[in-house]
């Protein structure tokens, strides 16, 4: 069965009291479209379309990075979810399959229980996503018969029995698109909201003949994002899983409540990850690299048996091979470290390559950054790299080169060869001695003045 998702993203988020629109706020460093978007994606999708509104032209600039076959249709005024999705009605001309419509602002909806909506879709021709509320509030209520879902009561609309009802809705819904669009256009909006509410489709669909159903999923699954109260708590939600997992799959963590996972992240088994580090996106860990305290990794990517900090930033485009040693107060950032390197204090990489099993001395600086231009550093296999050596990129340091400690590298250094780059020392006979005298005097002389 091919499927299509419409993802409804148009509303407002008054509550989160934010010029950007709320299904951009970031969970785990993705937006929470960005969530929605990869909990369909799992039912690999023929057409993803998304209902925008509210911030139309930064919603659909951040779905087309996610996923740029997404289609975005514009909701002029948001009138209801009925109305919502049937914005995506051109959207999916010529499409004959399912459509699952998904709120954007629901980041956390399991490819499995889409699956299961699916299997429940053999047998019903709407099915709905359910929950058993702890607290219902003002959540769609369920009403059902047995197995059979017979309608769907909006809180405004619920009369005291509907609203002792705690099984929900949780907006997710499925049917085939030919009987989806059917019963939407029979949707009014002679309701307590005004509003063209898709949860209507239930009726309609029961008085047409049709069936229906509800698949239940945890509240954890379907929990919104309203505020930024919200957004802390889904974070919050996010990491504990993120956690458990990773420690279920082999990774060590002493501190695992210290420790903060982008949504992709990945780590191999037999890491050790201490406390208090932070993953952005896009970092990938091999198996048995050990990441130390204080580390902050993003977009990057760490090979096995490499030990990274304590107190190392690796920034975008860092690609550290096995066994790689990054050390404390180190910043690599679009830099290729090839076997065994090792760059262990003060020091900052940006835009080079290093050899395998060059080392590279305390506080090292790439000079990468003209004002204007980015430049490239090239360092060759087994060099060292003297301490505080100021590499001033473009430049290229040849295999086993050495440069002395406090060099400024402005031109190549050949491979073998030692370059030294800074001024000749000059000593100076007792000149300390008399320096420190003079001084001494000095004050002398000024604390007798005072008095
Ligand atoms: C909706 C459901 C309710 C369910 C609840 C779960 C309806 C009528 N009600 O209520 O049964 O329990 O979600 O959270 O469907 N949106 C648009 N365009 C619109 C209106 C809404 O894109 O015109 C989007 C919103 O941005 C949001 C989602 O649809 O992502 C849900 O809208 P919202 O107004 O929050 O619906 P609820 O009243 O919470
Ligand atoms: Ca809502």
């Amino acid at each position: 069965m091919s499927i299509a998702l419409v993802i409804l993203a148009a509303g407002k988020g008054t509550r989160m009291r934010s010029g950007l629109p709320k299904v951009l706020h970031k969970v785990a460093g993705a937006p929470l479209l960005a969530h929605a978007m990869a909990s369909g994606s799992s039912l690999s999708p023929e057409r993803t379309v998304i209902v925008t509104g509210h911030g139309a032209e930064q919603v659909e600039a951040a779905a087309r990075e996610i996923d740029e076959t997404a289609t975005c249709v514009l909701q002029f005024e948001q009138l209801g979810t009925g109305h919502a999705v049937l914005q995506a009605r051109p959207a999916l001309e010529g499409f004959d399959g399912d459509v699952i419509v998904l709120y954007g602002d629901t980041p956390f909806i399991r490819p499995e229980t889409l699956e299961a909506m699916a299997e429940a879709r053999k047998s019903h021709d709407v099915v709905v996503l359910g929950f058993t509320a702890a607290d219902p509030g003002k959540y769609g209520r369920l009403v059902m018969d047995g197995d059979e879902l017979m309608q769907i009561v909006e809180f405004k609309d619920a009369g005291l029995r509907e609203r002792a009802i705690d099984f929900c809705n949780s907006g997710v819904i499925s049917a085939s698109s030919e009987t989806l669009f059917a019963l939407l256009d029979r949707v009014g909006n002679d309701n307590a909201s005004g509003e063209y509410y898709l949860t209507d489709i239930v009726a309609l669909a029961r008085e047409a003949g049709l069936s229906a159903t509800a698949v239940s999923c945890d509240e954890a699954e379907t929990m919104g994002v309203n505020s930024r109260v919200d957004l802390a708590a889904a974070e919050a939600g996010f990491q504990a899983r993120k956690r458990s997992e990773l420690l279920v799959s082999g990774v060590t963590m002493a501190a695992p409540d210290t420790v903060w996972f982008g949504h992709d992240t990945w780590i191999g088994p037999d890491c050790e990850i201490e406390p208090n580090v932070v993953f952005g996106p896009g970092v990938t860990v091999e198996n048995g690299a050990h990441i130390r305290a204080f580390s902050h990794l993003e977009g990057c990517h760490v090979s096995r048996g490499a030990v990274v900090g304590p107190y190392a930033r690796l920034r975008s485009g860092a690609e550290l091979a096995e066994d790689v040693r990054v050390g404390n107060f180190v910043e690599i950032k679009n830099a290729v470290l090839d076997e065994g390197a090792k760059v262990n204090h003060l020091t900052y990489i940006g835009d080079a390559h290093i050899g395998e099993k060059t080392n590279v001395g305390a506080g090292t600086i790439t000079c990468n950054y003209d004002g204007v231009f980015k430049h490239h550093t090239e360092i060759g296999k087994r060099a060292f790299i003297g301490s505080n050596t100021m590499l001033v990129a473009p430049v290229t340091i040849g295999d086993e080169a050495m440069t002395a400690s406090g060099a400024v590298i402005t031109k190549n250094v050949p491979e073998g060869a030692l370059a030294l780059a800074r001024a000749d020392q000059v000593n100076k006979p007792g000149l300390a001695r008399k320096l420190f005298e003079m001084l001494k005097s000095k004050k002398a002389e000024q604390a007798g003045s005072k008095q």
